[in-house]
């Protein structure tokens, strides 16, 4: 009955739009759940699929196909020929994460469809039905007719039932990537913007599209229409082609999480699920850590990136900053402006980094054995200003050499637009290089912190070496961000927009709020500057995940800072996450559980309201005494002009215990709950 009635509406929206006929008979694939209906059929030889969610429309008769450089358009003169069904339940471990268990459950429908004249080619579509969401790729077989191609548009829609809210960053800004403040807007009025795209429907689900295990393909950008149809578009090669292939060839995922409120999509597991198990047999040398780094000052104008008298990477200075890290357990220390390139224009002379030869003043074997003989790992860092090829004909001999020094960790860079030959950042060129990136990493033992990278669609399942990455308004635009730096709602808009994808390297942890150590004088309200209370700064260590979780700040602001002992303690790894409420846009409570011991994290952070949040203990095991550690914000706390006071104190608690948490204006708490001694 119900397959009969959407596929009414179907068609009766196709009459309307496109002046289509009728439905051929209509395929259903349901959640394990049942709550997510998507179907699937041929209207007047198109191939459309619509969703559902309780018997609410969530997406009507969507296209899909493609468009080909020398080919005619996949679209229409279609016919499904035949179709399949699996069911899936399992349970994988990861070997760090939010969670260390998921639970992939899903229902899989495979749609052969070909073409009734000529060429007569063929491909599938397969859909999965997940309880938190639907996803569904492309697959084109190895036939006569479609050998070698070139995409130079993917067809595929997401017709919007309903004008949600979205919250969304261009794509197309050259000189920020995804580095913007996100905005929302009706969906229809978006430009072309990134994905992860979150869509807040009136009174009804929370949705999220974004893709998964984009391997050999451009990044989905989605683009809106005053007909509520978001369409796909591509970033392209120098020569206007979107995708080149061969078959047999798989999209990515394009994916749809559905959640009923916004705080039940993290964390998020739908991406994870669409990637191959893990390839790498030994994943021992990988391991999540805190890490420090010569880094801040560059972007506070202290020390220089370049050689000369205010050099940061001199041999002097990273001892100091190995003495630092050893002495407070972190386990790296990140180090720019090591290696020859950076003098002059390094954004323009992308062409002269070398990956292998370090300035003089510093003493790179020396560096790396006193760092392993005081625990802990340099983080090389490869800043390629997008010079691609300059640093692909590096690669192997900078990871051989670095896995030589026991550097265990790499933090790599893509400052520019496109390549010198032309390639759109988040294009296939690109999307390629970084897959050579992370192989050749594994290769190495090498951990990988990506900036000005791809998004993340799920890669860390195939290839746990990849760890995190930026693609996000992160700290340094507290530094020197035109606008003043990132405003007190920026956090919580990203744990349900970009930290969606996964892991994100905010580098959170600057105490410096005013940023006075640049040269002295704090900077004015209307200046760069943090926007949030110094207890929001610890907060974001259990709201911002990142498996390489940095201490941003300068040792020297860390000391005598009682406060600094909640990142000392706070772990980079979880057994499990929960998110206890939030607003997009307006607070976030996150519940987290030490992948390696018994303590619970427990975090909130707000806008510029202040909030206060009742939180009752009852995850804890019943019958067990444990103490919290809170770190508050303190009395007149405000992230404009009282940003520091911060109240730390102790208090016995158990599973019938509740916490309120007070936020000021901008503020945040962060609570460690570990077993009373
Ligand atoms: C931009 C990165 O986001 C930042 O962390 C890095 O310091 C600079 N590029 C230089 O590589």
């Amino acid at each position: 009955m119900r397959r009969t009635a959407v596929l009414g509406i179907a068609a009766a929206a196709l009459l309307v739009t496109a002046g289509y006929g009728l439905a051929q008979s209509a395929l259903e694939l349901s959640s394990p759940d049942e709550r997510n209906v998507v179907t699937v059929g041929v209207v007047e030889g198109a191939l459309v699929y619509a969703l559902e969610r309780d018997g609410r429309t969530v997406l009507l008769p969507s296209r899909l196909g493609f468009e080909f450089r020398d080919a005619p358009p996949l679209l229409e003169g279609l016919e499904i020929t035949g179709s399949e069904r699996h069911g899936n339940d399992e349970v994988w471990e990861q070997p760090w994460g939010e969670v260390a268990l998921v639970r992939d459950l899903h229902n899989e429908l495979r749609v052969s469809v070909a073409e009734t004249g000529d060429p007569g080619r063929q491909f599938v579509v397969v859909f999965r039905a997940f309880d938190d969401g639907i996803a569904f790729r492309y697959e084109l077989p190895e036939q006569p007719g479609l050998e070698e191609f070139a995409i130079t548009d993917e067809l595929t829609e997401f017709h919007l039932a309903e004008d949600p809210r979205a919250w969304w960053i261009p794509a197309n800004d050259p000189t920020h990537r995804y580095e913007l403040l996100y905005r929302s807007s009706p969906a229809s009025t978006i430009p072309e913007v990134h994905t992860p795209l979150t869509l807040e429907t009136l009174d009804g689900p929370v949705l999220v599209i974004h893709e998964a295990n984009l391997v050999d393909y451009a990044g989905m950008n989605l683009t809106g229409s005053w007909e509520r149809r978001l369409s796909v578009t591509l970033p392209a090669w120098a020569d206007g082609v979107k995708v080149r292939g061969r078959t047999p060839f798989v999209t990515p995922w394009r994916t749809i999480q559905i959640a009923d409120r916004a705080a039940d999509l993290a964390p998020s597991t739908i991406g994870l699920n669409l990637n191959p198990p893990n390839v790498l047999e030994d994943v021992s040398w990988i391991e999540p850590m805190k890490y420090v780094g010569i880094w801040w000052g560059m972007h506070i104008n202290k020390v220089t990136w370049s050689s000369g008298p205010r050099h940061g990477a001199t041999t002097e200075n990273t001892r100091r900053f190995i003495d630092f890290a050893a002495d407070n357990g972190f386990g790296g220390v990140l180090v720019e402006g090591w290696n020859v390139g950076w003098d002059g224009d390094w954004i323009a002379n992308a062409d002269l980094f070398s990956f292998t030869e370090a300035y003089p003043d510093y003493d790179l074997p020396a560096l790396a054995a006193y760092a392993s003989e005081r625990g802990v790992s340099l983080i090389g860092h490869n800043e390629t200003s997008m010079g691609v090829e300059n640093y692909e004909s590096q690669l192997d001999d900078a990871f051989a050499l670095y896995q030589g020094l026991g550097i265990r960790a790499l933090k790599t860079g893509y400052v520019g637009d496109k390549t010198a030959e032309g390639h759109a950042h988040h294009g296939q060129y690109m999307v390629r290089h970084w897959r050579r990136v992370i192989e050749a990493a594994a290769r190495h033992e090498i951990m990988l912190n990506v900036h000005e990278p791809i998004k993340d669609t799920g890669e860390r399942r195939t290839y746990p070496n990849m760890m995190t990455r930026e693609g996000a308004r992160g700290m340094e635009y507290n530094a020197w961000g035109r606008e003043g730096g990132n405003p007190p709602e920026h956090h919580t808009i990203l744990y349900f927009t970009r930290m969606i994808a996964g892991p994100l390297d905010y580098t959170p942890g600057v105490f410096d709020i005013l940023v006075s150590s640049s040269d002295g004088t704090p900077r004015l309200p209307e200046e760069s500057r943090l926007r949030t209370t110094l207890a929001k700064q610890l907060a974001l260590y259990v709201v911002l995940y990142s498996p390489l979780q940095m201490a941003a700040d300068l040792p020297e602001n860390y000391e005598g800072q009682p406060a600094f002992q909640f990142i000392r303690d706070v772990p980079a790894d979880w057994e499990l996450t929960a998110t206890l409420g939030g607003r997009i846009g307006d607070f976030v409570v996150v519940l987290r559980k030490d992948r390696n011991g018994p303590d619970w994290y427990l975090a909130a952070i707000t806008d510029e309201e202040a909030r206060s949040f009742d939180i009752t203990l009852s995850f804890l095991p019943e019958g067990e005494n444990f103490v919290a550690e809170i770190y508050a914000d303190g009395e007149g706390a405000h992230w404009l002009d009282n940003p520091f006071p911060i109240e730390i104190s102790e208090q016995p608690v158990d599973a019938g215990s509740s916490l309120t948490l007070s936020l000021a204006p901008g503020g945040g708490q962060a609570i460690r709950i570990r077993p009373a001694e």
